[in-house]
């Protein structure tokens, strides 16, 4: 499977590259021409990510990490400059959902475990990309935020807050970076079946209620991780050279939409 290789040449980091929308852009940035280095805190599922870039002809580097610890952060970033010889391109796409816990029931440590990895591990990403793609004087940081990240009932609280602040981060990171070059953008997924997701989907499986799915966009479907493979690569490449501090909904139209009641057809 070939795209064009309009990421032909670039070196590119991915976060949360052991499943769903992170393992599918694994695959569409190396059919695209990027050499990688893919990281996930499941070694074994970054490496089976690894393996089918390899399969399909690409080059992948797995690295076991958590983005929420600034050390691992640190050296994954210099391991990508060093193995891939820069960094052009990095996807801070790792996340947790936190659960469905009701908000009066939540506790401080749920909140932190969301945060840290949601924000806080997007923060660190940004912040050692970008101290290298400053002082460069170009790259693309491109961050998953969510359509939870817009407005409510895609996640719980702790999750929703955390997406709205990848949305806040990508702003205020676009403008302290102001005059280097340096892009960073975020984008917003509807409801993509991921891992993440699957509770979801198994549980609708169950009670023969899959096509309810998706049906509150206009399109009227579910998304695949392909779908948002294919935004982070743009964003990734050079065609997105004038896109900059934006958080752009991939979500089939869920966003674009208020709540209504339909005439039967
Ligand atoms: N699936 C959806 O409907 C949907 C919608 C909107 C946003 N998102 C976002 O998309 C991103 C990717 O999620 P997905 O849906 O592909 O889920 P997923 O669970 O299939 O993949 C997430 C990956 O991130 C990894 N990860 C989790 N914590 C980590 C950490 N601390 N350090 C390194 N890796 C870590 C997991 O091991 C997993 O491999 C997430 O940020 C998620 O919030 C998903």
């Amino acid at each position: 499977m070939t795209h064009g290789g309009r990421l032909r040449d670039k070196r590119a980091v991915i976060t949360g590259a052991g499943s769903g929308i992170g393992r599918a852009s694994a695959l569409r940035f190396a059919a695209e021409g990027a050499s990688l280095l893919l990281v996930d805190q499941d070694a074994a599922a970054v490496e089976e990510s690894a393996a089918q870039v390899h399969a399909a002809g690409g080059r992948a580097i797995p690295v076991a990490a958590d983005v929420g610890h600034e050390p691992d952060v640190q050296s994954f970033v210099q391991r990508a400059v060093a193995e891939l010889g820069g960094l052009d391109a990095i996807f801070a796409n790792a996340g947790i959902s936190g659960g469905d816990v009701p908000l009066l029931e939540q506790r401080v440590e749920d909140w932190e475990r969301v945060l840290r990895v949601n924000l806080i591990g997007v923060f660190l990403t940004i912040k050692h990309a970008g101290a290298l793609m400053v002082d460069q004087g170009a790259g693309s940081i491109v961050c998953t935020a969510s359509v939870a990240g817009l407005r409510s009932n895609a996640g719980g609280s702790p999750y929703s807050s955390s997406k709205a602040g990848v949305i806040s981060l990508v702003q205020t990171a676009a403008n302290s970076f102001w005059g280097s070059g340096v892009r960073v953008n975020a984008i917003c997924p509807g409801l993509i079946e991921t891992g993440m997701t699957r509770p979801i989907f198994d549980y609708a499986r169950e009670r023969g209620n899959e096509d309810k799915l998706g049906q509150l966009n206009p399109l009227q479907r579910h998304g695949r991780p392909a779908e948002i493979a294919a935004m982070a690569a743009f964003l990734a490449s050079d065609d997105a050279s004038y896109v900059n501090g934006q958080a752009i909904a991939v979500d089939g139209g869920l966003s674009s939409t208020h709540p209504f009641r339909r005439r039967m057809r």
